[in-house]
Formats: C-alpha cells, structure tokens, sequence
C-alpha cells in the first residue's frame, strides 16, 4: 500500500554518478573504459546506467529468446534516456542441471545482488522465467534494493498429440506412466520428445515457472499481466520495450523492490497462488522472498488462504488446459478480478499505479479456463499444510492435484533410504507394496538432496501400474515439480538427513494421513521411537570444499525458505568504495 509519487533524483544523485561524475584519477579510468567499449561520453554521463540481468544460455531452453529480448529492453531503455547495459548470470535450465537448479538458486541470488552491487548501475530490469530464476532474481534484486523490474520469458505455445492438449512436465510424467504400463510404445515415446515443447518458452502448464512468474506479477514487480504472455507473441517483445522505458522513471521517482514487496503484496501473491493452484515449490520460495523483505511468512498463512480461496485457473496439472489458454481467456490481471476483493488493490507496482488501477477493466473472455468463485476448478485445498509427529514443522500437500479417495488413508510404508535406493528398487517384481502401501523418501531434502530435488512424486511401482493404479500416498522432505501430480505429501520439515522423524520410519510402519484435520502421523509407539532416535546417528559431512559444502553448512530448511542463513535480511551492506 503506497502512493506512487516519489522525489525525482536528480542526475547527480544517481547511484552511477560514483563511479562517472568524479573530478579524478579512478573517475576518469571508469569513464575511458565505458568509452572503449564504444559507448559516447553522453550516453553515460549524469544517465541512468540500466543493467539488463539476463539468465540466457544455450542450455537454458525455456530463455533461448532472452538474447533478442534483451535488445527489446534496450530499445525502451534508450528511447527513455537511459543506457542499458546487459550483465549475463547463471542461467537454470530447470530440466538439464543437476543435481537440481534449487541448489543453485541461492547462487542465482547472490550472483544478482553482487551484480547489481559492484557495478555502477542504478536500476535493473531482470530477465528470467525458469523456475528458480523467477526466485532467484527477485530475492537478489530484494536484498540489493535497487529499482528493478521483472520481465519474465513468457510461457511457450501450447502443444497437442494425437488430439490432446500436452503440457510441458505433466504429460511427461503421464506418459511415462503410460509406457511403463504398456499402453504406448517406444516408437510413441520418442515421437513425444519432439513434439511436447514445439516453442520457446517456459513450461506451458502452471508449473513452478508459470505460478512464479504470476505471483511476481501480481506483486507488482513486472509490467501487468507480463507473466501470461506467451513468449512467442510479438506482445511480449512490446512489454520488453515497455519494461526497459519504465525503468529508467522508476530510477528517477527511486522506487525500489522494498516498496513494493511489502505485507500486504505478499498476501496478494498468496490469494493469487491459491486461485492459480500453483506449484508446491512456491511455498518455499515465497517465503524465502518475504524474508529477503524482512518480512514474516509462515506455513500457516498458506494453509488459511488455502482453506478459503479456491482454484479458479482450469490449466494443467489442476485443470485441463494451457498457458496460452490462460493467456486468451485474459491472463493473470482477468483472474485477479475474480479475487479482487481479496486482494490489497492500493499495492504499488512498478509502472507506478496501483494494483487496482492496473486490473481495471480486465475481463474473463473464458468462463471455464478462468472460473468464478462458485464454480472452482477442485474442491481440495490448493496447498494444505500438515503437521504431526513425522512433520513436526510442517509439510505441504497439493490436494487439488491428488486423488481426493486418498486425503484420509492409512497405509504401511515402504521406505527408501534415498533417490539411488529408490530408483534401484522401485520396480523390483518382489517389492512388498501394494496400492494400499505409503511410499517414503528419505534424504531428499535441503541438506540430504542436496537441494532439496524435485523427487516427492515417487514414480509408482510398475507392477502396480500394470494394475491401473494411477496414485498412491508418498511421503518424503523433498520438492515436486510443479506441473506434476498425485497425492504427494512434501517438504517434511525437519528433513531426515538432519534427524528429523521422518529419518526413523521403518517398513511396515504405520502412517495416517489426514488432509482434512491437516495430519501427518507416523502411528509407531513412541518408546520404541525413542529407541530408533537413540540409535539414529547423524551423517558427517559429505563435502569438503566447493558450493556443495557451503549449501550443505547454510541452507535453511524447507519451512524457513531454504535460504542461505547469510543471505537472509540483516544490516545494510554498504555501498562500494569507489576509489
Ligand atoms: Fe523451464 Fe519448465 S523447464 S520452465
């Protein structure tokens, strides 16, 4: 909640004028070197310096047109006054790094605030849209605080095989499911690999990328409604140019992201998650952005928005339809008027109007793909949040993704030490499971993945499959991808690699989940629980340099936005010295 007007600065308060505006030796070294590189004196001198964050690479499939997009950003940057200039980071590509990409978010964020730190620019405009790259920016722009917009990659086209809409990541997992079970073939497999992500752009369902991007959005740090356009719509190169010449007044009214991610925004990315029913993964990131706010987030505020704000986007994996879909029936700010009065509508955006101002007008063309309020998309809580003694703080499960006959079961575990016993085992023909079974992962969470892995959808056992059976509980402190499915219970906090009770269940144990009363239980006397605890001894460590170790001594757990414990908000880091 806030006006939009703020004091212009002056040219020679702008942050760069450090570095270019001084009468002497190092001033002067700043200035030849910008000059070197074909830059005029007065393109730099008392302008606002622009730097274009860009996650592009060549194996960052779903920013393969950030290249081109970034030149859209510099023609609104010039055409303002400003000077772009482009600074590459590390680029994510959710699907092709490993062992995960939410190892390396805190990466992300880190490299962009010492970007935006150590070089003379006065804004940014950053450019990401995979899934931790959304995170990633925004927690580095947060803790840097310098006017910054958010442009995100867009999603990619929609697809269709054989006469079905295919989305990106869900249909992967059903038709694996599908081959596993014999019922496509190995010629239809490789045909698939073709023809399922047929444009540039991320994931087409709402996935982790599409539920970021959006809430980002509907934070107000991107131009409205920028996260549903479809990344190959000429629109989106248009709202590239409009991000770049918004910029350069955002510097000059000194709005930053602190001004606009404030509590109440934070609600609004909450309303807006539920009402998407977005990604699983968005609890944990939304809360490691609110805190680089230095503003409080708790698993509980997800679960009351949860109890009361139904999904309302019919787009996979919740509903039955895509991204571009979304975007026709009209796109993030037409389901925004459906909450509207759930939302705070005097949140500044970056465009310097209101949140209200912005969706103004916005019209739902398409009833079914964005619905209204008493003719939800599921009935089941968009992310409920659990508790118990094998989840002592907390852990999630998307009940609009699961199978509604499984929010109140009771099965034995078959538990897997880890993701290689997992993998080695699951298809075992001898395997003691049936469709009745809870299957556990353990050490897959922040410290034991390391990263916390998208492993929580446990594939199911292949002579279930042969069955028909299509889901089954799981259990396990790991992420899911967020176009995946299933009645997948993740995030159990405090992990197992750490201690926590999920590392003492056993096969065979019982386990009681209860969506409805928010229960996760592991039924096992506790004596011979204080038994296993007195047994359990904890892992040392398994990194002795690198990133890996510093992950493995820093990271915070899945209930405290797995951040970095030195990047979290704290005192002002001051400005460099320039000399
Ligand atoms: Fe990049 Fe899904 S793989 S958004």
């Amino acid at each position: 909640m806030s006006d939009a007007k703020s004091p212009r600065r002056t040219r020679e308060q702008l942050r760069s004028a450090r570095w270019y505006l001084a009468n002497d030796m190092r001033a002067f070294a700043h200035r030849q070197r910008t000059q070197q590189m074909g830059f005029r004196r007065k393109d730099f001198m008392g302008r606002p310096v622009i730097a274009i964050v860009n996650t592009w690479s060549e194996l960052s499939p779903c920013h393969i047109h950030l290249r081109d997009r970034a030149e859209a950003v510099k023609r609104g940057v010039w055409s303002a006054g400003g000077m772009p200039v482009e600074l590459p980071a590390l680029s994510l590509g959710e699907v092709i790094v490993k062992p995960t990409t939410m190892m390396y978010r805190n990466m992300l964020a880190m490299e962009t605030e010492e970007l935006l730190r150590s070089h003379p620019v006065d804004g940014a405009v950053l450019l990401g849209g995979c899934d931790k790259t959304t995170p990633g920016l925004v927690m580095g722009a947060l803790s840097m605080d310098l006017p910054a917009i958010y442009v995100p990659a867009g999603p990619m086209s929609n697809a269709r095989w054989r006469g079905q809409k295919v989305g990106a990541g869900t249909h992967t997992r059903k038709f694996w499911d599908e081959l596993r079970a014999g019922k496509i073939t190995a010629d239809d497999w490789v045909e698939l690999e073709s023809r399922m992500t047929r444009t540039i752009g991320t994931c087409n369902t709402m996935g982790t990328a599409s539920t970021m991007t959006a809430l980002v959005d509907a934070m107000g740090l991107t131009m409205p409604g920028a996260s549903s356009i479809p990344a190959s719509d000429s629109g989106h190169a248009r709202m590239c140019q409009d991000a770049g010449e918004r910029i350069v007044g955002l510097v000059f009214e000194d709005v930053r992201p602190k001004r606009i991610v404030t509590q109440a925004a934070v609600s609004n990315a909450l309303v807006t998650l539920m009402a998407l029913g977005g990604s699983t993964n968005a609890v944990v990131h939304l809360v490691a952005i609110a805190r680089r706010a230095g503003l409080g987030l708790d698993l509980e505020a997800f679960d009351r928005e949860g109890r009361r704000t139904p999904v309302l986007a019919n787009v996979f994996p919740a509903g039955d339809n895509l991204m571009e879909d979304f975007y026709f029936a009209g796109g993030l700010p037409a389901l925004l008027t459906r909450i509207a009065d759930r939302l705070d509508l005097s949140c500044l955006t970056v465009n310097g109007r209101t949140l209200g101002d912005n969706i103004a007008g916005a019209k739902v063309w398409e009833e079914d793909v964005i619905r209204p309020l008493d003719r939800p998309v599921a009935t089941g809580a968009p992310i409920a949040v659990l508790r118990g003694n094998l989840a002592p703080d907390g852990a999630i499960i998307k009940a609009s993704a699961a199978d509604p006959k499984l929010a109140r079961h009771r099965g034995r575990a078959v538990v897997f030490r880890d993701h290689a016993d997992m993998s080695a085992r699951i298809d075992e023909p001898d395997l003691a499971v049936d469709a009745s079974s809870v299957l556990v992962l353990q050490n897959a969470g922040p410290v034991g993945g390391p990263g916390m892995p998208e492993w929580g959808a446990l594939p199911i056992p292949k002579k279930l499959l042969a069955q028909g059976i299509r889901d089954m509980v799981r259990v396990s402190d790991a992420r899911m991808s967020g176009t995946h499915y299933g009645t997948c219970v993740l995030h159990v906090a405090p992990e197992s690699h750490i201690g926590g009770p999920l590392a003492l269940v056993r096969d065979g144990d019982w386990i009681e989940l209860d969506v409805a009363a928010r229960r996760l239980n592991l039924d096992v006397d506790p004596a011979e629980l204080a038994r296993r605890r007195a047994e359990w001894r904890a892992p040392g460590p398994r990194y002795s340099r690198g990133y890996a170790s510093l992950v493995e001594r820093h990271i915070g757990q899945a209930n405290d936005g797995a951040d970095f414990d030195f990047l979290k908000a704290g005192a002002p880091i001051p400005e460099p010295e320039i000399y």
